[in-house]
């Protein structure tokens, strides 16, 4: 698959690097293309991936991650108008100044982005684990859950392969809306993380018996 990826930071780098692994194309959208930081990553990538303007990222890819901070998502959703039919997997949390969420119980990111993207099949995904995970999606051999939810079914295949694809195990918890369940899961794990010092190498499980 062509997979867009907006930003080059740490989730942007790691869902990039490892969807190249798997064979996939990737196209970094990030603000400059011939810097040293992009160049690097790129050589780390390897064939399957180049960096253009954020635009043609979106225009040539029918399928958007959005790996920025959440407070530019707006700037960077206006660069282009048709979005119609593209899957945007939203990896964005929403959190404000002292790691609080920004927005929640009655609205999500997800939802408020989808708002402002008529066409597209927003899919919210890869925010409720650290970067270091989205490398490394095994403990023990086990893989961790990647908690996902959208409206359109055919877009959460595509992103549950993709997510697989890398090594997690899938829970679709239903609807866009459940992006106000699943944004506050993130400041769980940022809590638990930093906040109560148990460090990057925590992650969420879904067990079944
Ligand atoms: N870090 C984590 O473990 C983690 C886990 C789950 C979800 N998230 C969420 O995922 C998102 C990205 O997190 P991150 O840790 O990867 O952040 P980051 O390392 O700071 O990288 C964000 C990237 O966004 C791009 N960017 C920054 N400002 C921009 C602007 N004004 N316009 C366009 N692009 C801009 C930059 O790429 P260029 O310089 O290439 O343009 C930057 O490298 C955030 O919303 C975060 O809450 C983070």
């Amino acid at each position: 698959m062509k997979i867009a990826i907006i930003g080059t930071g740490n989730v942007g780098s790691a869902l990039g690097k490892g969807w190249a692994g798997k064979g996939h194309t990737i196209l970094f959208g990030t603000r400059q293309p011939e810097s040293e930081k992009v160049q690097k990553l790129l050589a780390e990538v390897g064939d399957g991936g180049t960096a253009v303007s954020i635009p043609d990222a979106i225009q040539q890819a029918n399928i958007i991650v959005l790996a920025t901070p959440w407070n530019v998502v707006g700037q960077v959703i206006q660069s282009v108008t048709d979005w119609q039919g593209k899957i945007v997997i939203d990896a964005t949390n929403p959190i404000a100044p002292g790691l609080q969420l920004a927005v929640g119980h009655t609205t999500s990111a997800a939802e408020q982005l989808a708002a402002y993207l008529p066409g597209a099949h927003v899919v919210k995904a890869f925010n409720t684990t650290g970067a270091e995970n989205m490398s490394d999606p095994l403990y023990e051999g086990d893989p961790i859950t990647m908690f996902i939810c959208g409206d359109d079914e055919q877009a959460k295949a595509t992103v549950t392969e993709l997510a697989e694809a890398l090594g997690f195990d899938v829970a679709d918890v239903g609807g866009l809306e459940m992006a106000r369940l699943i944004e506050p899961m993130a400041l769980v794990w940022i809590n638990l993380a930093i906040k109560q010092g148990l460090g990057r190498n925590i992650a969420f499980k879904l067990v079944h018996r």
